[in-house]
C-alpha cells in the first residue's frame, strides 16, 4: 500500500505520518509538502531515514509536479492535509487560502483522476459548518448540518469540500471527507492559541485572548483525529462525510487559565486583546456517525492530552523556539502590535 500525504510536514499531517509508519510497518508513505511558514522538516527528522518514507517538496497547486510523483508513485490513497489553515492570517491575505486549499484540492483530484486511486480522503473541519450560539448546548454540527461559513479560512475549506463531493458525483472518483474539530498536540504550531499560550507563558509574555474569551471549542487530542483518518480511509464509505470530534467544549478563557495553572505562571500575564473580526462563537461535533459506523471513539482525556503536550513544549523548547524566533516575530508584531 502507498499513501501519499499532503501537508506531512504540518502539525496534523505529521502526526498521521508518524501513526500510519509505526502501524503500518509495510505501508510506503509518501510525504508532499511545499514547506511553507507552517510546514517543518524538523518535524520530520525521525523518519527522514525509514525506508519505507519518501519527502518531496512540491506544491499541490503545481500540476506538473504533481503528476511526476503520481507517476513515480502509484499511490493507492491520497490523504490531503495541505492547506493554509489560519483564520487570522485568512483574514489578512484570502487569496492564497483559495489558491492552496480549492485549486490545489482540484489538482489533486484530477491527478487521481488520471492515474486512477482507491481512495481521495480530504481532511477537512468543523468550521465548514459556521458555528452555534452560546445559548443553545444542545445544538451540534452533524453531517447534515447546513454549510455556513463565516471566515476565508473556514469558505476556502467549504468549497473544497464541495468540489470533491462534485467529484465522486460527476466522476465516481472514491473520495472521503473527515470534518473534525480543533486538534491540539505535539508539533503545533505556535500561531493557533494552545502552543501561542503555553510558548508566551513560558517566556513569560502576555497571553493575548480575543474579546471576552468566551468562544467555545470543542478539543480533541491530534492522535485521536489520525486514527479516526486511519479509519476512514480503511473502513469508510466511499462519497461519505464523517464528523470527528470528542465531546469536550471549553472556553478559551479556560484554556489560557489552566495552561497558566499547569505551568505555575501567573494568570496577570492574561490580556484581552481586539476581537477577531467575524469570530465564531462555538463549534460542536456530534460524532454519532464516525462512532456508529466505524467504531470511533476518542481515547485522549483532555485533562491528560493537555499535560501531555504541555509536556512536550517544555521537552522541545528547540522545535518551537526556533519558529518564534524567525520569521514568526514579523508575524507577531503585525497581528498583535497594535491589537
Ligand atoms: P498546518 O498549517 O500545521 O500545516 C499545513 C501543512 O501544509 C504545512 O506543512 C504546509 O507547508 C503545507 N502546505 C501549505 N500549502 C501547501 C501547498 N500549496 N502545497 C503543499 N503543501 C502545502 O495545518 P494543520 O493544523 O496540520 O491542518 C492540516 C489540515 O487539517 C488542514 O487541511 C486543516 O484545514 C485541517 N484541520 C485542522 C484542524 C486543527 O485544529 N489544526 C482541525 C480540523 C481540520
Ligand atoms: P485558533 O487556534 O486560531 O483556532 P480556530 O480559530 O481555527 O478555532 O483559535 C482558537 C480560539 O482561540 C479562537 O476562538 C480564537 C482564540 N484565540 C485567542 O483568543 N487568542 C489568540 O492569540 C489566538 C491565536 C486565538
Amino acid at each position: 500500500m502507498t499513501i501519499i500525504v499532503t501537508g506531512g510536514a504540518g502539525f496534523i499531517g505529521s502526526n498521521f505520518i508518524f501513526h500510519m509508519l509505526k502501524k503500518y510497518r509495510d505501508y510506503r508513505i509518501i510525504c508532499l509538502d511545499k514547506l511553507t511558514y507552517a510546514g517543518n522538516l524538523s518535524t520530520l527528522k525521525d523518519v527522514m531515514d525509514n525506508p519505507h518514507f519518501r519527502f518531496v517538496k512540491a506544491d499541490i497547486c503545481d500540476r506538473n509536479a504533481v503528476e511526476k510523483l503520481f507517476e513515480e508513485e502509484k499511490p493507492n490513497i491520497v490523504v490531503n492535509f495541505a492547506a493554509e489553515s489560519h483564520v487570522d492570517r485568512s483574514i489578512e491575505t484570502p487569496e492564497i487560502f483559495l489558491q492552496t486549499n480549492i485549486i490545489g484540492t482540484a489538482v489533486l483530484m484530477d491527478t487521481c483522476r488520471k492515474y486512477g486511486i482507491q481512495r481521495y480522503h480530504q481532511v477537512s473541519t468543523d468550521e465548514v459548518y459556521g458555528d452555534l450560539p452560546l445559548d443553545r448546548p444542545d445544538l451540534f454540527f452533524t453531517e447534515t448540518t447546513p454549510l455556513h461559513t463565516s471566515s476565508p479560512y473556514s469558505s476556502s475549506k467549504a468549497g473544497a469540500d464541495l468540489l470533491v463531493l462534485a467529484y465522486y458525483r460527476t466522476y465516481g472518483l472514491p473520495v472521503t471527507i473527515s470534518r473534525c474539530s480543533n486538534n491540539y498536540g505535539p508539533y503545533h504550531f505556535p500561531e493557533k492559541l494552545i502552543p501561542l499560550m503555553i510558548a508566551n507563558a513560558l517566556n513569560d509574555k502576555p497571553l493575548p485572548v480575543y474579546g471576552e474569551g468566551i468562544n467555545v471549542r470543542d478539543w480533541l487530542y491530534v492522535e485521536d483525529h489520525c486514527k479516526a483518518i486511519d479509519l476512514i480511509i480503511h473502513n469508510g464509505n466511499v462519497g461519505e462525510v464523517y464528523n470527528v470530534g470528542g465531546h469536550n467544549e471549553m472556553r478559551n478563557i479556560d484554556i489560557v487559565k489552566l495552561i497558566c495553572k499547569e505551568l505555575g505562571k501567573s494568570e496577570s500575564l492574561i490580556t484581552f486583546v481586539k476581537d477577531r473580526k467575524g469570530h465564531d462563537m462555538r463549534y460542536a461535533i456530534d460524532p454519532t456517525k464516525i462512532h456508529q459506523e466505524l467504531g470511533w471513539l476518542p481515547e485522549t482525556k483532555f485533562q491528560d492530552g493537555i499535560k501531555k503536550t504541555i509536556r512536550w513544549y517544555l521537552e522541545n523548547r528547540q522545535w518551537w523556539e526556533e519558529i518564534v524566533s524567525g520569521e514568526y516575530r514579523n508575524y507577531y508584531e503585525k497581528m498583535y502590535g497594535n491589537r
